[in-house]
């Protein structure tokens, strides 16, 4: 069976909780793509968002994570782009929601929020639930017609 693909990435401020999250996620299996940054020297963390939201949003990855002080900036940057439904997420509440009425396809965290503990049970918690659909995804439907022009 092949591994199951997601991406990660993250800037300098995000960086330690990506590797940590990264070496998890290969422990369960999967194949990690990771669009950097690749130390802690201060980069920008819309050209990570970017560089990973393309790949989801074009299909080549069907999910991914992404990292930075707050998660908020990178949450910003990573929904202008067209077909992203990025979340983010504080709790394992808002990380079930985000799947099950969102549909996030991409998970944002602070990484000096988020102690490692508290980031690994939301990651398994966004990673194991789905998507409701019904009301939901007429909602989502509505988006994407905000994103086409309205
Ligand atoms: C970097 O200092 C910080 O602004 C960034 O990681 C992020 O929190 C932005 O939203």
């Amino acid at each position: 069976m092949s591994k199951k693909l997601i991406g990660i990435a993250s800037d300098h401020a995000g960086f330690p909780l990506k590797e940590f999250l990264k070496g998890l996620l290969v422990k369960r299996g999967y194949e990690v793509a990771d669009f950097g940054c690749s130390r802690e020297d201060s980069v920008d963390y819309p050209d990570y968002a970017y560089a990973l939201a393309r790949k989801v949003a074009g299909g080549e990855i069907p999910r991914g994570v992404l990292v930075c002080g707050t998660g908020i900036g990178m949450s910003i940057a990573a929904n202008k782009v067209k077909g992203i439904r990025a979340a983010l997420c504080w709790d394992e509440y808002t990380a079930k929601m985000s799947r099950n009425h969102n549909d996030a396809n991409i998970l944002c965290l602070g990484g000096r929020i988020l102690a490692p503990e508290q980031a690994k049970q939301i990651l398994k918690v966004w990673l194991e639930e789905s998507f409701q659909g019904g009301k939901h995804r007429r909602r989502l439907e509505k988006i994407g017609k905000i994103e086409r022009g309205g």
